[in-house]
C-alpha cells in the first residue's frame, strides 16, 4: 500500500509556535485559508503568540472558540466548528490551526479529517499531555453514549508543533496529569532513568522556567519514544497496542468519574491509577519487576495524587465492555513483562482485576 507524507505523516517537530508562519509559508500558495481552533483557556493564554505571527496579520483567518473540557469532544461541537467553517468559507484547500490540549487536537483533527472528505490540519499542543501523547499519532475522535473515543478516525496532521513555553502558562494539576503518560513512557521504553529525572522535578507550570533542561530531556525522551512505536504501526493494528498500558482501567474510570458525580478526573489523572493497577497486574502475571513498580507507585501518589476508584468491578463493566480489549473470557489488558516490554492482549480473570482495585485503594 502506497502511503502519502499526509497519511502517515510525519510527525511531531521540535519548533516553536513563531515559526508557524514558516511551515504555512512552505504550503501556500496552496493553503486558501486558515481557521484557528482553540477553547476558552489556549484562546486565552495562547492565542496571541500564534495571532501575532506575520502570516496573520492581515486578519484573513477564522477563530473558532469551543468551551474547555472533555465535555467539548462531542456530536454537538462538532456539527458547531462544521458550520463555522462552512460559513468562514473554508474550501478544500483550506487549513485548521489546532491550538490546545488533548480536546482540541482530537477534536479539531477529527473535523478536519471528515470535513469535505478531509482537510490539511496543524496540531500546536499547549498542555504537557498533548505534546507526548495526543497530538502525535494522528489518533482523532469524539466520545459518544458516556464512553470515550468512540467515533473517529486516523488522521494525520501536516505537522506538529512543539512549543514548550505554553507549559509555563498551566495550572500544575495539568502538568501532574500529564506526566502519567511520560511515565508510561519510561516503563514501556524500559527507562527508569527517566523516572530519575522526573523524581527531581517540581510538577508546577513554574518549574518548566526552572527546570527546563531536564523538562526538555524527559519531553524529548516521549515523543521520540511515542514517533517510533507510531512510524511502526501507524494504524494501531499490533506493536502501537502497548501504547493502552494503564488505559483499560485507567479509560473506565475516567468514563465512570465522569457520569458518577465524584469530581470529574483528568485523563492522565485516571490513567496514573490505572498504570498503577496494571502494573501491579503485570507484577503478578509477567513477573514485572517489584522494584520498578514500587518506584512507580511511590512517585505518582506523592507527585500526582491518588484518586477515589470503586471498591467493586460492577460499577466499570459497562465502560469494560465496551474497550476493545474486553472478551467474554474476562478483561483484556496490556501489561509489561519483567524488562517492561509491553504484552498486549493479556487475559485476566475478574478475581485479579478486583485485587488491583483493592492494591490501588490500599494506597489512599
Ligand atoms: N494514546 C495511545 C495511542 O496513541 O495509540
Amino acid at each position: 500500500m502506497i502511503r502519502s507524507q499526509r497519511q502517515t505523516g510525519i510527525l511531531a517537530g521540535w519548533m516553536k509556535a513563531a515559526d508557524i508562519h514558516k511551515v504555512i509559508l512552505q504550503l501556500s500558495p496552496s493553503v486558501s485559508r486558515l481557521a484557528v481552533l482553540c477553547d476558552e483557556n489556549t484562546h486565552h493564554c495562547c492565542f496571541h503568540k500564534v495571532s501575532s505571527q506575520p502570516v496573520f496579520r492581515d486578519g484573513e483567518f477564522s477563530n473558532i472558540i469551543i468551551p474547555p473540557g472533555e465535555g467539548s469532544k462531542s456530536m454537538k461541537q462538532c456539527m458547531r466548528i462544521s458550520r463555522e467553517l462552512l460559513e468562514a468559507g473554508i474550501d478544500r484547500h483550506g487549513m485548521v490551526i489546532n491550538l490546545g490540549g488533548g480536546v482540541v487536537t482530537d477534536l479539531g483533527g477529527f473535523v478536519s479529517g471528515i470535513y469535505k472528505r478531509g482537510i490539511r490540519f496543524l496540531h500546536v499542543p499547549t498542555s504537557l499531555t498533548g505534546m507526548i501523547d495526543a497530538s502525535i499519532g494522528g489518533k482523532t475522535g469524539i466520545n459518544a453514549e458516556g464512553l470515550k473515543n468512540q467515533l473517529g478516525l486516523f488522521a494525520f496532521p501536516v505537522k506538529t508543533i512543539i512549543d514548550p513555553s505554553f507549559l509555563c502558562t498551566l495550572p500544575d494539576r495539568e502538568i501532574r496529569a500529564g506526566t502519567a503518560e511520560i511515565i508510561k513512557h519510561s516503563v514501556l521504553s524500559a527507562n527508569p532513568g527517566i523516572l530519575k529525572t522526573l523524581s527531581g522535578l517540581e510538577l508546577t507550570g513554574n518549574s518548566m522556567g526552572k527546570q527546563k533542561e531536564d523538562w526538555m530531556n524527559v519531553i524529548a525522551h516521549s515523543i521520540k519514544f511515542k514517533e517510533a512505536i507510531v512510524s511502526s504501526d501507524p494504524f494501531d493494528l499490533h506493536k502501537r497496542k502497548v501504547l493502552n498500558l494503564g488505559h483499560t482501567l485507567g479509560h473506565a474510570i475516567e468514563a465512570w468519574s465522569m457520569e458518577n458525580g465524584v469530581q470529574p478526573l483528568r485523563h492522565g489523572e485516571a490513567v496514573s491509577a490505572g498504570l498503577i493497577m496494571e502494573l501491579y497486574l503485570s507484577h503478578r502475571k509477567t513477573g514485572f519487576s517489584k522494584e520498578f513498580l514500587d518506584g512507580v507507585v511511590r512517585f505518582i501518589i506523592e507527585k500526582i495524587g491518588w484518586f477515589p476508584v470503586p471498591g467493586h468491578l460492577e460499577p466499570l463493566k459497562k465502560y469494560l465492555a465496551h474497550d476493545k480489549k474486553s472478551t467474554g473470557q474476562g478483561i483484556r489488558f496490556v501489561l509489561a513483562d519483567e524488562r517492561g516490554h509491553g504484552l498486549i492482549d493479556q487475559l485476566a480473570e475478574e478475581i485479579l482485576v478486583l485485587e488491583c482495585l483493592n492494591f490501588y485503594r490500599s494506597l489512599s
